[in-house]
């Protein structure tokens, strides 16, 4: 996480490196910081804990001056969010900012102390600044020094040098963490990636794993690990609109629920044309033995779902995990197998590291990634994106719509590739899939009724999700989006689990959620729920009007779903579980588009 910047300019560089940081907060929001060479070659920073706009207030009462400078917007790792922990971190001529870990940073510590350094920050970043600084004392040049520097550290790591009395000079590191070069009209730029470059250029240069730049304005000199001279393709980036506004609304996330019919529509009409469903070639799934599906988060939740769609309709075996236990699980993959990596940013550093293990392994590997410009949708052999737009919420909410919607499409190729389904079975799954724009705009009507329902949510310690089947996963992503943005303790649970254990937490001051169309499941999960209710626990049912019909007696309050969408209905039911948490938020006052501890690019493992 972390987001850096770097620009080697013509302008006044403080106002240009805060719009960069602007487009960077969503990979933290814990402090953010500037540094700059001024025009007599002086090294200075300005720092300021919380939001960016506390650092822009900084440098309207304390300008910095200065062509050349750079930027970060932090998500705390090492050490608390203060502002001596904040970036850039300044140690004699050097100022450095970075995105990631420095994993031996306790022994480098032990090493500068031993020098006679004091380390000033509880962070793993200053030791690189100290480090840097030793060496440059010693004789060594800035690019010597960053070198050296650079050889002694592991971990994964993206990292910006600037030093005192260099004015025309930065370099840029990347291990593991992504880190782009921009190339401008004798300008140069560095980011954490291209939207962040996107208002000064768009010929943009990805460094490889290990490479260092070393940049004048004249261009970028690239290395590799042995420091040896390396070629690196640029490219022209469409980033696309990167307009960011809030279109009305008072919350980008309310923005981008309200968004979902359109961008899900968008995602379909990508894959489905005429009738016919529209995928890479190599994408035949007749030959494949087994599905390894590998995800984080809300993107692991949509996987979960999928997961039913391939094994029921497709009859192809799957595993599912999420990344962080997947990349060290050492899981034995078939060569005959796939490996399919859902990600909104497609920077999640697990993520990443686990489509990394199973290259080579599988005979293919695919990306469902929303950000077509990532690292995950460059090095998957297949990188199908999700169309979604731009998500400047922290809470996922539309890209986890179109990933499913993308995972459907998938699910369906494999069924009818496999022979599970034939032509007349496909048309009747994609005219179902093709409902779903429609259906999801009478969903988004729930919100009302969710409004009203989060004064009795907002009140709860704790809340219970419940479902069955593909809800199953929907139940979690409803617990998931509340914790994260009302911070109330939520869990979600399989249906049937719930008298293994967690039936233990009922009493009447637990709202439980129950996510259950009326479907063949049905019957048992209403079950489940009047297993709850005998306990005087107070439920939310969730389904269509025959199972409101059905099953809503006595249950403490409903909510009415459009019936429809076949068995992609789960996609419906992920908004009701977005609006429960977007308003119970909204209600407690908490901060609906970067709640707290959250970063929206979890950039570190
Ligand atoms: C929750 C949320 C996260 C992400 C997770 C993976 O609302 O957004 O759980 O889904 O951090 O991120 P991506 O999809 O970028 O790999």
């Amino acid at each position: 996480m972390c987001g850096i910047i770097g620009i080697l300019g013509s302008h006044e560089v403080s106002p240009q490196l805060v719009e960069a940081l602007k487009r960077l907060e969503y990979r933290g929001y814990d402090s953010a910081g500037v540094a700059t060479v001024d025009a007599k070659g002086n090294l200075g920073r300005r720092r300021a804990v919380g939001k960016l706009v506390n650092l822009s207030d900084r440098l309207v009462h304390e300008p910095l001056t200065g062509h050349t400078g750079i930027g970060h917007t932090r998500w705390a790792t090492h050490g608390a969010a203060t502002e001596t922990n904040a970036h850039p971190h300044q140690r004699g001529p050097v100022a450095v900012v970075h995105n990631g870990i420095i994993e031996n940073f306790r022994e480098l510590r032990e090493e500068v102390i031993a020098l006679g350094m004091t380390p000033e920050s509880q962070t793993d970043t200053e030791t690189v600044a100290l480090l840097t600084a030793h060496y440059i004392a010693n004789g060594a040049s800035p690019v010597e020094a960053a070198r050296k520097t650079l050889k002694r550290l592991q971990g994964a790591f993206a990292l910006a040098f600037l030093f005192d009395g260099e004015d025309d000079l930065m370099i840029a590191a990347r291990r593991g963490s992504p880190l782009a070069v921009g190339h401008g009209e004798g300008e140069m730029f560095i980011g954490s990636d291209a939207v962040a470059l996107s208002p000064f250029t768009d010929r943009i240069t990805y460094l490889e794993d290990g490479d260092h730049a070393i940049l004048t304005r004249a261009g970028a000199r690239i290395f590799d690990a042995q420091d040896r001279p390396v070629e690196r393709a640029t490219a022209q980036i469409d980033v696309g609109a990167t307009q960011i506004d809030k279109g009305g609304h008072r919350h980008f996330m309310a923005k981008e629920i309200a968004e979902q019919p359109v961008v899900l529509g968008d995602a379909l009409n990508h894959y489905i044309k005429e009738g016919r469903i529209v995928l890479p070639e190599a994408l035949d799934f007749s030959q494949v033995d087994r599905l390894t599906l590998v995800a984080c988060g809300t993107a692991y939740y949509a996987a979960h779902v999928a997961r039913y769609w391939f094994e029921s309709l497709a009859g192809l075996p799957c595993d599912l995990d999420v990344a962080s236990e997947f990349r060290y699980r050492e899981p034995p993959l078939s060569p005959k197998s796939w490996a399919l990596f859902v990600s909104q940013s497609g920077e999640t550093a697990d993520t990443l590291a686990a489509l990394h293990y199973a290259r080579g392994k599988v005979a293919r590997t695919i990306g469902v990634v929303n950000v077509g410009t990532s690292a995950i949708a460059r090095d998957a052999d297949i990188a199908l994106p999700t169309l979604a737009g731009i998500e400047v919420g922290v809470a996922s909410s539309k890209a986890f719509t179109c990933q499913l919607a993308v995972l459907a499409v998938l699910a369906l190729k494999a069924a009818h590739d496999r022979g599970r389904i034939d032509d007349q079975q496909l048309r009747a799954h994609l005219e179902d899939l093709r409902s779903l724009p429609g259906l999801l705009n009478q969903v988004l009507g729930v919100s009302d009724e969710c409004r009203r329902l989060a004064d009795w949510l907002s009140e709860a310690q704790d809340v219970l999700f419940l479902g069955r089947g593909a809800f199953y996963p929907i139940a979690l992503e409803g617990a998931l989006k509340l914790k994260e943005l009302s911070y109330i303790h939520a869990e979600g649970y399989a249906s049937g689990e719930l008298k293994h254990g967690p039936i233990a937490l009922i009493d009447r001051n637990v709202p439980v959620v129950v996510v259950a169309p009326n479907d063949a499941l049905f019957e048992k999960t209403i079950s489940n729920m009047q297993e709850v209710m005998a306990r005087l626990g107070q439920v939310l049912l969730i389904s269509d009007a025959a199972g409101i019909l059905a099953g809503g007696e006595g249950v403490r309050a409903t909510l009415t779903m459009p019936s429809g969408g076949g068995v992609f209905a789960p996609i419906l039911y992920a908004v009701p579980m977005q609006f429960l948490a977007y308003h119970t938020a909204v209600a407690k006052g908490t901060d609906v588009d970067q709640p707290r501890n959250l970063a929206k690019s979890v950039t570190v493992e």
